[in-house]
């Protein structure tokens, strides 16, 4: 339950203020009842409220989530088997946002969140697909021509992957780092195309999503897109306007 008030400048109605004003002129109504009380509360997802006899809609808050996804969550709303999700991470946010694309349960990194479905759908679609760089640990030292192979394309069991970026890091003892960079976003795409030449995937984190990266995040947390950031993001999209 919320206050009214609150309830209404979250929904981007007007300032909490301004909000305060419409309801002590009668300009607000819960669930057919015109409501003057300022301390008033209501439920954001039964009550339904009219300002001037139209329905508020939080949902037409947009928001927009960069969330540093641990491994051990699932990218999904909610888990049949009962694991738990990354919108479990999202304390504190209260409109009901989806994940654009998808991590491994077990991959790390850069994940969006939104209740906007325009930008979701268009981030999403095959034409648009936005780079994306992993930082891939795998078992091994790929060599040259394995690198190679992975730059040029593979065959994967469906079909070949786009040209890819892939930077060896770092050798550590038996493992290397790999910096991988892809636009498709099939499904475990990267774990697969290093399965492919031989290489599996010890530990998966995607580092970087078109110009977002996790600078200054740390492991399960998450910051707000500002406002420069939607607007690039939308436009990166092909989203007009
Ligand atoms: N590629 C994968 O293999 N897994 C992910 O989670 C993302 C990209």
């Amino acid at each position: 339950m919320e206050r009214l008030q609150k309830y209404l400048a979250h929904a981007g109605v007007a300032s909490r203020r301004h909000c305060e004003e419409l309801i002590l002129k009668g300009k607000v109504a819960v669930n057919g009842q015109v409501v003057t009380e300022l301390g008033t509360k209501v439920d954001p997802v039964k009550d339904q409220v009219l300002v001037n006899g139209k329905p508020v809609s939080i949902a037409k808050t947009k928001v927009y989530i960069l969330l540093y996804k641990p491994g051990g969550y699932v990218t999904t709303v909610k888990d049949p088997e009962g694991r738990k999700t990354v919108i479990d991470l999202l304390k504190g946010i209260r409109e009901r946002v989806y994940p654009v694309g998808r991590l491994d349960y077990d991959t790390e990194g850069l994940l969006i969140l939104t209740n906007d479905g325009e930008l979701t759908h268009a981030l999403t679609h095959p034409s648009r697909q936005v780079d994306k760089t992993y930082l891939a640990i795998v078992q091994g030292v790929p060599a040259e021509d394995g690198l190679e192979q992975l730059r040029r394309g593979i065959r994967l069991e469906d079909g070949m992957t786009a040209p890819a970026g892939v930077r060896l890091l770092k050798v550590e003892q038996d493992k290397a780092w790999l910096e991988i960079t892809i636009h498709e976003g099939r499904n475990r795409q990267v774990r697969r195309m290093c399965e492919q030449i031989g290489y599996p995937v010890l530990f998966l984190k995607r580092v970087r999503l078109g110009f977002l990266t996790l600078d200054g995040l740390t492991v399960g947390k998450y910051r707000t897109l500002r406002p420069r950031e939607v607007a690039k993001l939308r436009a990166m999209a092909g989203i007009q306007g």
